[in-house]
């Protein structure tokens, strides 16, 4: 079944927290909608410009529509992340999504509360619910790379200001998190007094974490033992920090480089192990299956799990 977020966020806002995670392909599919439908848990489905440029939105949106046919239980949201203007209007207009992220947050603070209405307008014309973003994310986002030195957390002060004059319905807010497998370079984690700040002057809003991936050491151990380099920097979200997060009104943890780290070391030991084999459909369903485990491990931390 298909819910807005609004529904997910006003059941689970303090207590748990939703899984977002970004899907470009048929397997991760299967995967995330086979865990949502066996562990009872919502979830919602992000679609990036990125993935939309590299599947098309029409192919996307049909393997969306036909999973929810093979898996009938699944409950679920189609979202937009990290939306330009022409990303989020398409998206809305399309009527395939249940919500939009409009990322203006590159920009400064007037054009990104001018930009942000403007989809807020068309949206909720649309009955489409809207996640905008205050603050910069260090690391890298979508096709951009962002300077280190750019990276700024989102200012409480302003919050308030933001969305009573956008009308978003929740806030992507930059409070230490990063996009990718090197968050933390500078060692701080989340900025808990500053999510807490935010908290208080935004009560029961809506908060969204981005850059939730965990990135396990064991996963990167295996990736660089079938041949990855992948540096020891690489570091996540510890668990910890995710789920004391929760009582700070995160209710969305945003999830993609755990997914593809996931691709490249059963791809890598599969390539690997078994160097005279060349049918994609073994790494494809060792993937789905590795990718339910892990996203049923992952309702389990938010406590999601048995929600719906
Ligand atoms: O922030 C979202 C993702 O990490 C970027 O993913 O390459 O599918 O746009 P993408
Ligand atoms: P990760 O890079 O931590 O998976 O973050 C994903 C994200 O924020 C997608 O919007
Ligand atoms: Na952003
Ligand atoms: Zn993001």
């Amino acid at each position: 079944m298909r819910l807005s977020p609004k529904v997910f966020y006003e059941h689970c806002y303090g207590t748990y927290a939703i899984p977002a995670v970004n899907v470009f392909t048929m397997e991760q599919i299967h995967g995330l909608f086979s865990a949502g439908e066996n562990a009872n848990a919502p979830f919602i489905v992000q679609l990036t410009p990125a993935a939309r440029n590299y599947a098309d939105p029409k192919m996307l949106e049909a393997m969306i529509t036909a999973a929810a046919r093979i898996y009938p239980k699944a409950t679920y949201a189609v979202h937009l992340d990290h939306g330009d203007d022409a990303h989020a209007l398409n998206a809305i207009l399309s009527g395939n999504y249940q919500s939009v992220m409009i990322d203006a947050s590159h920009d400064n603070f007037e054009n990104n509360v001018s930009r942000t209405k403007k989809i807020v307008d068309r949206a909720h014309a649309a009955n489409v619910f809207v996640e905008a973003e205050l603050g910069v994310l260090s690391g890298v986002e979508d096709d951009r790379s962002i300077d280190e030195e750019l990276a700024r957390y989102t200012q409480p002060s302003q919050v308030e200001e933001f969305v009573a004059r956008t009308g978003c319905d929740s806030l992507a807010v930059a409070v230490g998190t990063s996009h990718g497998a090197y968050k933390f370079s500078g060692g701080n984690g989340i900025q808990f007094t500053i999510l807490k700040e935010i908290q208080q002057r935004l009560p029961k809003f809506p908060i969204v974490l981005h850059g939730g991936s965990a990135v396990n050491k064991v996963e990167i151990d295996r990736i660089n033992k079938a041949g990855g380099i992948l540096s020891d920097g690489a570091s996540g979200v510890s668990p910890e920090e995710i789920v004391k997060s929760i009582a700070y009104g995160v209710c969305k943890i945003n999830i993609a480089t755990d997914t593809r780290l996931l691709w490249t070391r059963v791809h890598r030991e599969f390539f690997r192990d078994t160097p005279e084999l060349f049918d994609p459909v073994i790494p494809g369903k060792i993937y789905m299956d590795d990718y339910k485990q892990f996203m049923l491990q992952k309702f389990d931390l938010l406590g999601a799990t048995g929600k719906v």
